[in-house]
């Protein structure tokens, strides 16, 4: 694939390491460009870096109308040798694929993902903030042009990366969070999209997170829609910890996102010093296991927040169930420190998971 640059001006990009004072937060910054290409008859075509800004977009696109757009969340981050490496970006660039497949969206060769990244970081690479524990977010999506008001797969799309320097996301400390377990809205149905990255699923969640937030909790705990399993924490994998360490993932159904950070701790049991495995886990289990005291931590894993700490549970009639004694335990801890020297550098990561961003010379 070969990538078209058109630059902004030298005067008008950042010209030195971004050297960000406070934190710079998640998500909110932009870098000077973003990368484009477009598909129609049938073909991915014109692969562009161009400046960031807005799109010209039909009003009539069906992504706007019918949501057929999908999306990714990876990080990019720089060791001590000044280099930046994505971390374990072709999983996102597969299960960008995956989620393609539930949308009726065209298959993108994850060469050409990678390449539209990499192409990317390396236009930016100024734009990576020196600060510690910050990374450069990547956001890959495709979202659906076709100017047409019936409901069928568009026959165009665009597919974009932007970046985001993006600070820790808890700051100097992890901070438990609480989640209010809720059996009246679900994300995801059988044979849903809730194993995609579909825009749409989001859109669906605002009101269950708003609901949560009317009731002090940080987030939603979802269930399956017997409301009988644990399925997943907001927009993370949810986890507990058994009192022998145990590292507990509820299984990978179609209602749930196979999580990249979740199969990378399941990767690195051993590195931990956990077991770590999947099951279909049982609210009602759940529940008795925190109260027994043989739950001892729980959490969420997920590539914005790591690893997230859940301090309490809140039920629909007000009550609240604390995870031990409601404060960051030093499993968590453990984990998010370990994963988090690997994603620096700082600690041997498994074969092929840090790929460093070629210098291409734009
Ligand atoms: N579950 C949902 C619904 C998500 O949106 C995310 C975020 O990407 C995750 C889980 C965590 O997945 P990952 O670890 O790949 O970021
Ligand atoms: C991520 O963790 O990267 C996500 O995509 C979650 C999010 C919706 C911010």
């Amino acid at each position: 694939m070969e990538i078209k640059y058109q630059l902004k001006p030298a005067a008008e990009r950042r010209q030195e390491q971004f050297r960000p004072e406070g934190n710079v937060g998640f998500g909110r910054l932009r870098t000077d460009h973003m990368f484009l290409m477009d598909y129609y008859d049938g073909e991915w075509r014109d692969p562009r870096i161009v400046p960031y800004g807005p799109f010209s977009v039909a009003p009539g696109a069906v992504a706007l109308h019918y949501g057929q757009s999908i999306f990714e969340g990876a990080k990019a981050f720089m060791h001590q040798d000044g280099e930046i490496y994505t971390f374990r970006i072709n999983k996102n660039a597969e299960r960008m694929n995956r989620s393609a497949d539930i949308l009726c969206i065209p298959y993108l060769p994850e060469e050409m993902q990678l390449q539209a990244i990499n192409a990317l970081i390396d236009a930016d690479r100024l734009w990576f903030p020196m600060q510690d524990g910050a990374c450069l977010y990547i956001r890959p999506f495709i979202f659906a042009t076709e100017d047409r008001l019936s409901v069928s797969p568009s026959t165009s799309y665009t597919f974009c990366v932007v970046l985001s320097p993006s600070g820790a996301y808890y700051g100097a400390n992890l901070s438990p969070i609480s989640l209010l377990i809720s059996t009246h809205y679900h994300r995801a149905a059988p044979g849903g999209t809730g194993a995609s990255k579909a825009s749409g699923n989001y859109a669906a969640s605002l009101r269950a997170g708003r609901a949560a937030k009317e009731v002090g909790a940080s987030q939603v705990l979802y269930l399956d829609n017997n409301n009988v399993y644990i399925e997943e924490a907001g927009a993370m994998n949810h986890f507990h910890i058994l009192k022998d360490g145990t590292v507990v993932i509820p299984a990978f159904t179609d209602t749930i996102l196979r999580s990249i950070t979740s199969q990378s701790i399941i990767e690195l049991a051993a590195e931990l010093g956990y077991p770590v495995r999947q099951e279909m886990v049982r609210l009602d289990d759940f529940i008795k296991g925190i109260e027994t005291g043989d739950i001892i931590e729980a959490g969420g894993f997920g590539t914005a927040a790591v690893v997230s700490p859940v301090g309490s549970y809140i039920f629909e009639d007000g009550r609240r169930l604390n995870v031990g004694d409601g404060k960051v335990g030093e499993h968590v801890k453990h984990i998010y420190e370990v994963y988090t020297a690997i994603q620096r550098g700082e600690r041997k990561a498994p074969t092929g998971w840090l790929q460093p961003v070629p210098h291409l010379g734009h």
